[in-house]
């Protein structure tokens, strides 16, 4: 797509997240395109059984474009704590259950760390697909460490334990331009817009 940078006319978020929505829609306004989100089509999200990030991301984003024949990108993120083998990881939002209970998922990380200090990460993927068989991936990641209890309620899912590097704040209290500069998404973003651009 980049090499014969032809004018996108439109693109759909495949995503159902509100808080990932809400991060994403800055930068994909940059590319001047009507922007559809996967609800608008009535479409729902396809069941994440990949094994990683980035089988996950494409599974969303091959989806939304297979049913709507427009571009479509989707993110699949998560946190990642070394310390406990990589979880929650790909597990992220399912930690929270259906209810999409976070203070549980929180709570959950802070039983399986038993008070111990540990660093951790964001990590988005973002995929963008265009005429069905087209896909390209981006990366991004942000290191951090953990704290208990959880402080600030600005982001959404782990947002309130984590604590970027290089701040004293966690993501729940650092405001979304703060959030919106350094982000896991933000960082895989830039990538993609280079891409487009
Ligand atoms: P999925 O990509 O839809 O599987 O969900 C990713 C999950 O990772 C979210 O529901 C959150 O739990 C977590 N997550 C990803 N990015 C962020 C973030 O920026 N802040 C807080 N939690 C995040």
């Amino acid at each position: 797509m980049s090499k014969n940078k032809k004018k996108i006319s439109s693109i759909v978020i495949a995503s159902h997240n509100p808080g990932k929505i809400r991060e994403m829609l800055p930068f994909i306004k940059k590319l001047n395109t009507k922007i559809y989100l996967a609800k608008d089509f009535k479409l729902k999200e396809p069941k994440e059984d990949g094994s990683n990030f980035i089988e996950n991301a494409l599974k969303k984003s091959r989806y939304v474009n297979n049913k709507t024949k427009k571009i479509s990108i989707a993110d699949d993120s998560g946190l990642v704590i070394p310390s406990l083998q990589g979880k929650p990881g790909i597990f992220s939002s399912r930690w929270a259950g259906k209810e999409k209970n976070f203070d549980r998922a929180m709570k959950k990380v802070n039983n399986l760390l038993y008070k111990k200090k540990t660093n951790a990460y964001y990590i988005s993927v973002l995929a963008i697909s265009w005429n069905k068989k087209k896909e390209k991936i981006f990366i991004g990641k942000i290191f951090g460490n953990l704290i208990w209890p959880p402080r600030g309620n600005l982001g959404f899912g782990y947002d309130s334990i984590f604590i970027p590097k290089g701040y004293n704040k966690t993501f729940g209290e650092l405001s979304n331009k703060i959030k919106n500069n350094i982000s896991h998404r933000v960082m895989a973003f830039k990538k993609l817009l280079n891409f487009l651009n």
